[in-house]
C-alpha cells in the first residue's frame, strides 16, 4: 500500500476524491489536512469530517491547517461550490472530532517519522499547508516520495482568471515554494481535468448503486456540474480532484510529459499562471510531470467500482 496525506478544501470534487481514496485498499490515508480555499477553513475542515463519516471511516484523522494564503488575502469559490462548500446532499453534522495538532505540524511530523520515500502528498486545494511545511522543516523535501496535485492549466487557460487555475491562483506564493522544492511533482491541470466530465449517464451510475455514498455522490455532482454546464456549455462538469487519487491507483489512465513549470508571481494580469515549457524551448530544469490526457471511461469506471465498495 502507498501511504498518503490528502490536503484538501472540500469542495464537491475534493469530497469524491476523498471517497475514492478511502475506498481503495492500495492507499493508506495517514491523515487529511484541511486548508482554506473553496470556502473558509472552518467549513473545509468540517466538510472533510462529513465526508469521512459518509464513507464510514470514522477513524480517519482530520487536521485543520492554514486559515489564509501566505501573502495574499483569501479568495473563495462559493459561486462554484455553494455557501457550505459542499452544497447538494444533506450530510449530517459530523460527530468525529477534529485533531488538535495543526495540519502543518502533522505533515512535518509524519514525514520525519516515516521512512524516507514512503509518503506521497496529495494536494487538492491551494498549496499553503504544503509550502508552510516545506518552509518549517526543509528536511522533509527529500523524504517526500512525490507530490501529486490538482492545479494549474496551460492549453486550457484558467478558470478563475483567463490565465490562472483556482488552486494556484489562491496561493501562488505557496505554489512557487512547492514547484521549486525539488520534490518530484505530478500535476493534474485543467488540461486533463476538463476531459473528465460528469455526464448524466455517469452520474446516474452513482445513483443506481442504491447506497448512501452513491446517492450523496450523485447529489454532489448534480450540484457541482451545474456551474460548468452553464458556463462552458459542456455535458457535465469536470471532476478535477479525483484525478489525483485515480493516478495513484491506476497511473496508466493518464498521459503527460516531464516539463519545467514556473509560477507567475510578478504580473497582475497573469498572477498564478502555470507557465509550462511543454515544448522544451528553454533549458530550465524539468520539475514536474504534467498530465494532459486521460482515459475518461476508465477513470469513471474505476470511480464507480470503488465507491460501490463503501
Ligand atoms: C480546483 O478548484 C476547486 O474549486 C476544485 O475543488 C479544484 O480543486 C479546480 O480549479
Ligand atoms: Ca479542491
Amino acid at each position: 500500500t502507498q501511504k498518503i496525506i490528502i490536503d484538501t478544501d472540500p469542495g464537491q470534487d475534493d469530497a469524491v476524491a476523498i471517497l475514492l481514496a478511502l475506498a481503495s485498499p492500495e492507499l493508506e490515508v495517514l491523515g487529511i489536512t484541511a486548508v482554506a480555499g473553496n470556502v473558509p477553513l472552518h467549513l473545509t475542515e468540517k466538510n472533510a469530517r462529513k465526508v469521512c463519516e459518509l464513507a464510514g471511516k470514522l477513524d480517519t484523522k482530520v487536521f485543520a491547517g492554514a486559515i489564509r494564503p501566505m501573502v495574499r488575502p483569501l479568495v473563495t469559490a462559493e459561486h462554484v461550490h455553494g455557501k457550505t462548500g459542499l452544497d447538494g446532499p444533506d450530510l449530517p453534522e459530523p460527530t468525529m472530532k477534529l485533531q488538535e495538532q495543526h495540519a502543518v505540524d502533522f505533515i512535518v511530523e509524519t514525514l520525519m517519522k516515516e521512512e524516507p520515500g514512503a509518503v506521497t502528498l496529495c494536494p487538492l486545494g491551494p498549496l499553503t499547508n504544503i509550502a508552510l511545511a516545506l518552509v518549517r522543516e526543509p528536511q522533509i523535501a527529500k523524504r517526500i516520495k512525490q507530490i501529486v496535485l490538482m492545479g494549474g492549466g496551460f492549453f486550457e487557460g484558467g478558470n478563475i482568471t483567463p490565465a490562472a487555475e483556482f488552486n494556484i491562483y489562491v496561493d501562488p506564493h505557496a505554489a512557487d515554494v512547492v514547484f521549486r522544492s525539488g520534490v518530484p511533482i505530478v500535476m493534474m491541470p485543467l488540461d486533463v481535468t476538463h476531459k473528465a466530465l460528469t455526464t448524466a449517464k455517469r452520474v446516474d451510475a452513482f445513483r443506481k448503486m442504491g447506497t448512501k455514498v452513491g446517492d450523496a455522490t450523485a447529489e454532489l455532482l448534480d450540484f457541482f456540474e451545474r456551474f460548468d454546464e452553464e458556463k462552458y456549455g459542456t455535458d457535465g462538469g469536470p471532476l478535477h480532484d479525483p484525478c489525483v487519487i485515480a493516478y495513484l491507483i491506476k497511473p496508466e489512465l493518464f498521459k503527460g510529459r516531464h516539463c519545467n513549470v514556473e509560477i507567475e508571481l510578478g504580473s497582475e494580469l497573469t498572477l498564478g499562471m502555470t507557465v509550462i515549457d511543454w515544448w522544451s524551448v528553454t533549458a530550465r530544469q524539468k520539475n514536474a510531470t504534467v498530465m494532459r490526457d486521460i482515459d475518461h471511461d476508465g477513470f469513471f469506471g474505476l470511480l464507480a467500482e470503488r465507491l460501490a465498495r463503501l
